[in-house]
């Protein structure tokens, strides 16, 4: 994994005339990893990739493969394929000759050539389809044909831009998990582009969350889930509320930190440089806060009435309003049946949360 860099992006930057799409990013990819590049639209996701691909010269920066410095090496000599955003197959072939088509410039004999189609049909489960064409398969299936096609060249790189993105939700999941498992079995270095955290959260090894062209975190789905080091990647990655703060004192590993909309100061990790008087955000997510219907004894405990409840069967959202007046989020798993009866409108309740849970973000 990461500990065998097979990737290096060095300070690569890409501009169009005077606009910056990718800004000085560097990264570095394990061999066999599958790596997400995560960002809303426009962040020069596809860009980066392309750079990759040798489709794109970098304005600055450089890239090594496998040791091997990349500048100036044409796209056809790279041991890299990219699978564009729409990931067109040729109607009138079928599935077999789809497939086929990737190695049409291989030099290798027909046998060899039928040899390796073959594998990859049965790679991605789909021999009993070869003879049909792509309006004859479906969506996941023709997804399918297209990674083979990407795949039958043996790149050491496969890059993927958007690679699910024109299957429905359903769909989508399914083949998220064939992806892995056709990764995990062929172990070429996967580098997946998407702008569906859950899809990244559920592929990837690590994401780099990127934003404006610039890479703004890199970590493990959880990682970046649960330390978010700044506003931006806390609110890409899920729901979180976010309220402004001041540092009312530091003491070892934990603060105690105002929070005007709790009308409460409250116990929180602390971080690397806190001192008194330093004004942050505090950032939480609403599974992180549990309700309660009697006063609990904890470390963290805000009082409120239920204003709002949004009941979907296997867990619930609660809008709880405070003293303050301010509005709080719950989600709560409504994992017993029966037993101890769940909060109900205009409820008195109470809101505990672990210190850890409570983010502190400068910025
Ligand atoms: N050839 C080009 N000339 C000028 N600007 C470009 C060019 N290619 C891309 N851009 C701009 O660079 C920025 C990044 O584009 P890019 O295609 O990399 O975004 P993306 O992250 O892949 O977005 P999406 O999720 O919508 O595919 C965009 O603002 C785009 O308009
Ligand atoms: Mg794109």
């Amino acid at each position: 994994m990461a500990d065998t860099p097979f990737l290096r992006i060095e300070g690569i930057t890409k501009r169009f005339g005077t606009f910056e799409a990718v800004r000085d990013v560097s990264l570095t990819i394990g061999k066999g990893e599958i790596f997400a590049l995560l960002g809303g639209s426009g962040c020069g996701k596809t860009t980066l990739l392309r750079m990759l691909a040798g489709f794109e010269t970098p304005t600055a920066g450089r890239i090594y493969l496998d040791g091997q410095d990349m500048t100036g090496v044409p796209p056809w000599e790279r041991p890299v394929h990219m699978m564009f955003q729409s990931y067109a197959l040729f109607p009138h072939m079928t599935v077999e000759k789809n497939v086929a088509y990737g190695l049409k410039f291989e030099d290798m004999t027909r046998a060899q050539r039928a040899d390796r189609v073959r594998e990859m049909l049965e790679l991605v489960q789909l021999t009993p389809f070869a003879a049909r064409k792509p309006h004859q398969i479906s969506g996941g299936q023709r997804q399918r044909v297209a990674l083979a096609r990407a795949l039958a060249r043996q790149p050491k790189l496969l890059l993927l831009d958007e690679p699910l993105a024109a299957l429905d939700k359903k769909l989508r999941e399914h083949t998220q998990f064939e992806l892995m498992s056709i990764q995990e079995r062929t172990g070429v270095t996967f580098i997946v582009v998407t702008h569906d955290q859950e899809e990244a959260m559920t592929l990837a090894d690590r994401i780099a969350v990127m934003d404006k062209g610039q890479v703004r975190q890199v970590g493990a789905p959880s990682d970046v889930y649960e330390h978010p080091s700044s506003r931006f990647v806390a609110n890409f990655l899920g729901s979180i509320s976010q309220y402004p703060a001041k540092v009312a004192e530091v003491t070892g590993g934990t603060a105690r930190i105002e929070v005007a909309a709790f009308g409460a100061t409250v116990t929180a990790q602390a971080i690397p440089g806190l001192v008194a008087g330093e004004e942050l955000t505090l950032a939480i997510r609403p599974e992180k806060l549990t309700i309660h219907r009697a006063a609990p004894e904890a470390e963290n405990v805000l009082q409120g009435e239920v204003k709002d409840l949004a009941y979907f069967g296997k867990d619930s959202l609660y809008r709880v309003t405070l003293p303050s007046g301010q509005l709080l989020s719950v989600h709560a798993v409504n994992a017993r049946r029966g037993g101890e009866a769940q909060p109900d409108w205009y409820d008195r309740v109470w809101i505990t949360f672990d210190p850890a849970s409570a983010i502190l973000l400068r910025d």
